[in-house]
């Protein structure tokens, strides 16, 4: 058998899948990856624009990034990587789409039961009292304010130095524990502590897969590693699930 007909197998007999996602499955769609060889940030580090740090000195700077970020992914699509996992979502028991996006394009879909680790790039929030804004921002007229304590209001997206949503970690790391195979999918598995869920899930007894463009640290460590476009490998998969 092939790898892929192995994995083709594993994903038929799955009682338990998680997958964790990340900037390359949304490549296809029309969004630049951070790292990787078409990597947006590969003029900048990217720990030095998504920190709030860098946002109390310069939130202009900052805000005009997101705001560019936002009107970009307002206008594209989810891709053939997107409905693929929607199809193998309806095949398997359980299954927990763990995403490092934060472009909402899983939700939009159609995948149910998806966590978001790093949060979602279209919400804003207070940097001081947390409050949520639902306020329609117009960055073009200044920056904007909470309406509660007056603090600026941020996107509401994980940054270097931030804690991940407790929630959310929590539901990720036992979706890592509990399942049976775990997919890697076009994320670099660079950045902590996403980067720790393959591992996790590996000595957890999982049969760990990853499928991405390059190799990366989490490709030797693996049982299947497919290199390639992950619209192309796991649409077609789909085709025999
Ligand atoms: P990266 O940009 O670090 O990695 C994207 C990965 O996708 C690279 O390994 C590419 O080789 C691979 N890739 C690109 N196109 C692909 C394709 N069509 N098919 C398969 N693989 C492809 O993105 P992430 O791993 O998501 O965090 O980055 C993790 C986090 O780093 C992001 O969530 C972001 C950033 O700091 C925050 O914003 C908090």
């Amino acid at each position: 058998m092939t790898d892929v007909q192995i994995f083709i197998d594993k994903i038929k007999n799955s009682q338990n899948m998680a997958v964790l996602t990340g900037a390359g499955v949304s490549a296809a769609s029309g969004i630049p990856t951070f790292r990787g060889q078409a990597g947006l940030w590969k003029k900048y580090r990217p720990e030095e624009l998504a920190n709030p740090q860098a946002f109390r000195s310069h939130p202009d700077i900052v805000w005009e990034w997101y705001a560019w970020r936002r009107d970009l992914i307002r206008q594209v699509k989810p891709n053939l990587a997107h409905y693929a996992l929607v199809e193998i979502e309806k095949k398997i028991p359980a299954f927990t789409l763990i995403t490092q996006n934060v472009d909402n394009l899983h939700q939009l879909s159609g995948s149910i039961n998806v966590v978001e680790l790093h949060g979602n790039i279209m919400k804003s929030k207070c940097i001081d009292c947390n409050h949520p804004t639902s306020d329609n921002l117009n960055l073009k007229a200044g920056l904007p304010y909470c309406r509660s304590c007056g603090g600026l209001i941020r996107p509401d997206v994980v940054w270097y130095g931030e804690y991940l949503p407790m929630d959310a970690l929590k539901k990720a790391q036992t979706a890592a524990m509990e399942c049976d195979l775990f997919l890697s999918l076009g994320t670099s598995a660079l950045v902590e502590p996403a980067a720790s869920l393959p591992y996790l899930a590996k000595a957890n007894g999982a049969f760990l897969v990853e499928i991405n463009m390059e190799e990366t640290p989490l490709s030797s460590q693996t049982d299947i590693f497919l290199i390639g476009q992950a619209e192309k490998i796991i649409s077609e998969i789909t085709h025999y699930l």
